[in-house]
């Protein structure tokens, strides 16, 4: 949700602290501040907006060699300075930066209110801060008061904190919200994402939940909330430097959608066994004798990543003859969902830090239940608390608008699928045939992207719609709702994406002369219906967009617009028909003259429930 970045060492803090926060500003990006520590006073530099106008209103930055900041998305209270972060105590003798949300916020404030305090914010941080600031009052060192107040909290804090009169040292903590600890000479770097870190070195720790990590330039110290000393392995952060930079392209998002072919490349690499008709999927080995018995499967998930769950929900029920389903991570939580030995639990998120997808993931672990991740974030705390899982490996995704992470997790799902295939009734010929699919894909996907002028032009003509539908059928139904929600995220434009069954039960009353429909009309057993429907949206004038195989001529005497498909395996149809989706809803936001990569509203990751 938001960015944390700390340094200290021998360099002047401000450039990294805000270098850091540049390369994580996609995680929320309401407001932003840094606190450094300079001839032991504390100096604060906050605004809201964007990381640009901090940086503008502090042309010279702040003198100091220890400093922590935070760019944020804001969750309490309005997006004004005094709710940004860093936060002081009431007598301005520590400051620290926190994501996350403490839950019984309320009555720490009115107990600190009686003790006398005035709070400056309405933020449940700066409450943080109070139980920090007074416990150095009362002589505590910095950590055994971080300690004790995360002792006192409910909920969820990645925190970094320093107190200007012991200027040697920061304090790290995770409770719940990720914080990793860079390590280098003389100097010590934190953040709540690796990727921050990466322009300073590639090694690492990351903390587990509950952990303590005091810095200074030369050590780090771990414990436990019980003050135990923990042992903490150094990890190799696996980013490149340049993961974070925007290239040649105007937006993180354009670029994102180019490097899908790259990244499905990198989903697939060593996983596909040609010779038997298989995928190969190292976790899966370890649980070989569970899945075994597997006789249902359920994948949760939220926002795009569970458009990628539905369309591997369909997979399995299609091809493994498995029954699946995809669930709203959010709602199976509050759900008291049914958990039996005989299901796979599947979560995917891009982030691996949903806080809807990880309090799902949680409540069906808490009850015994066999759980697989598929993520893009290697680390995250998805990873860390699923049974096994896969890596998607699509490289930093930026952009607040999920692309390639949307295909790279929905050819995750294949795999499984595939997996999930062979070992029940699909032949070994198949298998094959499938496999061969999946070879081609990144190639074919670099062709679905030679049509990005034609999804411009397209977009340019319909970018004031007063509404866009988009439909589809099968594993496609997702994709339309996966446009649809491209569309509405970063162009602000109302738009539905439905089952062209569904489509005839109500929302066919918006369509009207003009009315853009995006239509993805595969060569499978969804063919013939999805041309019925066609003629109902032609019926009511709409204007037809359709995705369908080159050489078919009733779609494209019909459409008024064609999208080319190349000749595929059914599988892959959602991974090719989302293409020019994520195209047009890039040119419609183009041309509306948005910020694309961080539109209004949104946070990359959305760590509160
Ligand atoms: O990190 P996750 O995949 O768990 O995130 C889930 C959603 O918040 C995310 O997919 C969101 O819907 C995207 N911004 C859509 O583009």
């Amino acid at each position: 949700m938001c960015g944390i970045m700390g340094y200290i060492g021998n360099q002047e803090a401000w450039g990294i602290v805000v270098g850091g926060l540049r390369r994580l500003e996609y995680r929320g990006y309401d407001s932003a501040g840094v606190v450094t520590v300079s001839g032991k006073a504390l100096r604060l530099a906050r605004s809201v907006g964007h990381l640009r106008a901090l940086e503008d209103a502090n042309p010279e930055g702040l003198p100091g060699n220890i400093g922590i900041g935070h760019t944020s998305w804001a969750t309490h209270g309005g997006v004004t300075e005094a709710n940004c972060h860093p936060h002081l105590d009431s007598k301005s003798r520590i400051a620290i930066v926190h994501n996350g949300i403490i839950d019984n916020v309320e009555a720490l404030r009115a107990e600190l209110v009686a003790k006398g305090t005035q709070f400056r914010s309405e933020t449940d941080t700066e409450v943080l801060a109070e139980l920090i600031g007074r416990g150095v009052e009362a002589g505590l060192s910095l950590r055994d008061s971080v300690v004790a107040a995360l002792k006192r909290i409910e909920g969820t804090a990645g925190i970094v904190a320093v107190d200007r009169l012991d200027p040697e040292r920061l304090v790290a903590a995770r409770i719940g919200s990720p914080v990793v600890v860079g390590l280098g000479e003389g100097a010590c770097w934190v953040a709540s994402d690796a990727l921050a870190l990466r322009p300073y070195t590639d090694r690492m720790i990351v903390l587990d939940d509950s952990e303590i990590a005091e810095l200074t330039p030369n050590s780090i110290k771990t414990v436990d909330l019980e003050q135990r000393s923990r042992e903490k392995r150094v990890e190799k952060i696996l980013h490149q430097p340049e993961d974070a930079d925007i290239g040649q392209f105007a937006h993180f998002m354009l670029k994102e959608i180019h490097e899908q072919p790259v990244a499905l490349d990198r989903t697939l690499r060593g996983r596909l066994d040609a010779s038997i008709g298989n995928a190969r999927l190292g976790g899966f080995q370890t649980q070989e004798q569970r899945l075994f018995d597997i006789r249902r499967v359920v994948f949760f998930a939220c926002g795009t990543s569970l458009y990628s769950a539905q369309v591997g929900a369909y997979l399995m029920s299609r091809y493994a003859r498995m029954p699946a389903t995809a669930e709203d991570a959010a709602e199976l939580s509050v759900q008291n969902p049914i958990v039996d030995r005989q299901t796979l639990y599947v979560a995917i998120s891009q982030s691996g830090e949903t806080a809807d997808t990880l309090v799902a993931l949680r409540e069906i672990r808490s009850r015994g239940g066999l759980i697989a991740g598929i993520t893009n974030v290697v680390g995250s705390s998805l990873s860390r608390e699923t049974d096994f899982g896969m890596y998607v490996h699509a490289g930093p995704e930026i952009s607040v608008c999920s692309t390639k992470a949307f295909t790279a997790q929905a050819l995750g799902t294949e795999l499984l699928a595939l997996r999930f295939a062979r070992m029940r009734d699909l032949s070994a010929n198949d298998g094959r045939l499938w496999v061969e699919a999946l070879e081609r894909l990144p190639q074919q996907v670099r062709l679905m992207l030679e049509h990005a002028s034609a999804c411009r032009e397209l977009a340019e003509r319909f970018c004031n719609a007063r509404f866009t539908m988009f439909v589809g059928r099968g594993p496609n139904v997702a994709v339309a709702g996966e446009g649809a929600l491209k569309l509405k995220e970063i162009a602000y434009l109302p738009a539905e994406g439905l089952s062209g069954a569904g489509m005839k039960h109500g929302p066919l009353a918006l369509i009207e002369p003009g009315s853009p429909v995006w239509a993805l009309v595969p060569p499978d057993e969804t063919r013939e219906r999805m041309i019925g429907n066609l003629r109902e949206l032609k019926a009511r004038g709409a204007f037809i967009m359709a995705v369908a195989q080159s050489d078919d001529s009733e779609v494209a005497q019909i459409a008024d617009h064609m999208v080319p498909l190349p000749p595929h395996h059914p599988a892959v149809s959602p991974i090719l028909n989302v293409i020019p989706l994520q195209l047009y809803a890039y040119y419609v936001a183009l041309a509306k003259g948005y910020d694309i990569d961080k539109p209004r509203n949104l946070a990359k990751s959305v760590t509160v429930t």
